[in-house]
C-alpha cells in the first residue's frame, strides 16, 4: 500500500485568469514534514488556498490518500487537512477553549449543536499538547501573538487532521517563540506521526526542522529534496537573486545560509 498522503499533480492554479502555480507536481509521504520555501510572491499561499479548497485549479489534479479533493466536501476535507493561516484572526470575542472547540465542528454529525464529551477530551488535549491548558478561559483578543499561535496549532490538532499545512507559522514571532512553534510542530510529527506541510520564509528554520524542502520559484518547482540539496548557494542565489555562502549550524550541524551585502 503506498503511503502517499498527498499529490499534487501538474497543478495550475491562480486568480481570475492569471495561473500562479504552473504546472506543480509533489507528493507528501505519512509522517513527513515538508518545508515550503521561496521568495516573496512565488505562490507558497496560493498552495495553501489550493489544498483547502479556496481556489480551484484551473488544470492539474490534488489527491488527498488517494482521492481526488474536488470529491470532497469543506467539512470532509477539513476533517483531513488543518490549517494554520498566516495571521490567524476572527473570534477574538471566544476564550481559548471555544476557539478550540470550533476544531470539532467538521466531525460533527448533522443536526448535533453541542460538543460532546468526546470533543471536549479532544480539545482538552490539544490545549495539553500546545502547552496552552492554562489559557483556556482567556480571551483569544488578550493573548499576545506567540499564545495565538499555539493557540490556532490547537485548534488545528482539535481537527484530528491527517495532513497539517501552516503558512508561515512564525512569521512576526520573536526567536523563542520561533523555536518553540517549530520545536511543538517537530514533536508532533516525531512522536505522533503526524504529516505536515509548513510554509516558512526563513530558510535557516526550515532547514533546521524540515526533513525535506520545496523550493518555489514564479510559481514553479525550482528545487526539492534534502535541506542541504536545496540550500545550495547556487540554487539559493538563482531562486532569490541575492549571493549566499552556506555553513552549518556548529550545534546541530544543519545548513545555515549567510546572505552577502552588497553594500561595503
Ligand atoms: N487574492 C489575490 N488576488 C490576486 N492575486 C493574488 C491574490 N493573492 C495573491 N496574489 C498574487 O499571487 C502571487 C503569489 O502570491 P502568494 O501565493 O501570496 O505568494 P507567497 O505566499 O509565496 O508570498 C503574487 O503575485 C500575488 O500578488
Ligand atoms: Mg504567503
Amino acid at each position: 500500500m503506498s503511503s502517499e498522503v498527498l499529490k499534487v499533480d501538474d497543478l495550475t492554479c491562480g486568480y481570475g485568469d492569471r495561473p500562479v502555480l504552473k504546472g506543480l507536481s509533489f507528493s507528501v509521504e505519512d509522517g513527513e514534514l515538508l518545508g515550503v520555501i521561496g521568495p516573496n510572491g512565488s505562490g507558497k499561499t496560493t498552495l495553501v488556498r489550493a489544498l483547502t479548497k479556496i481556489l480551484e485549479p484551473m488544470d492539474g489534479r490534488i489527491l488527498l490518500e488517494g482521492r481526488d479533493i474536488k470529491e470532497m466536501d469543506l467539512s470532509e476535507l477539513a476533517r483531513r487537512i488543518a490549517v494554520v493561516s498566516q495571521n490567524p484572526e476572527g473570534g477574538s470575542w471566544m476564550t481559548v477553549e471555544e476557539f478550540v472547540l470550533l476544531g470539532r465542528v467538521p466531525h460533527r454529525r448533522k443536526f448535533q449543536l453541542l460538543e460532546t464529551k468526546h470533543d471536549e477530551e479532544v480539545a482538552e488535549r490539544a490545549m495539553a499538547l500546545t502547552g496552552t491548558l492554562g489559557l483556556k478561559g482567556r480571551l483569544l483578543k488578550e493573548l499576545s501573538g506567540g499564545e495565538r499561535q499555539l493557540v490556532s496549532i490547537a485548534k488545528a490538532l482539535c481537527q484530528e487532521p491527517k495532513l497539517l499545512l501552516l503558512d508561515e507559522p512564525t512569521a512576526h514571532l520573536d526567536i523563542a517563540h520561533q523555536v518553540r512553534v517549530l520545536d511543538l510542530i517537530k514533536k508532533l510529527n516525531r512522536d505522533d506521526g503526524l504529516t505536515a506541510i509548513t510554509v516558512l520564509h526563513d530558510l535557516n528554520l526550515a532547514g533546521e526542522y524540515c526533513d525535506r524542502l520545496l523550493l518555489l520559484k514564479d510559481g514553479k518547482l525550482c528545487r526539492t529534496g534534502l535541506p542541504e540539496e536545496v540550500l545550495d548557494p547556487r540554487v539559493i542565489e538563482d531562486a532569490y537573486g541575492v549571493k549566499v555562502v552556506v555553513g552549518r549550524n556548529p550545534a546541530s550541524s544543519k545548513p545555515y545560509v549567510f546572505p552577502i551585502p552588497n553594500a561595503k
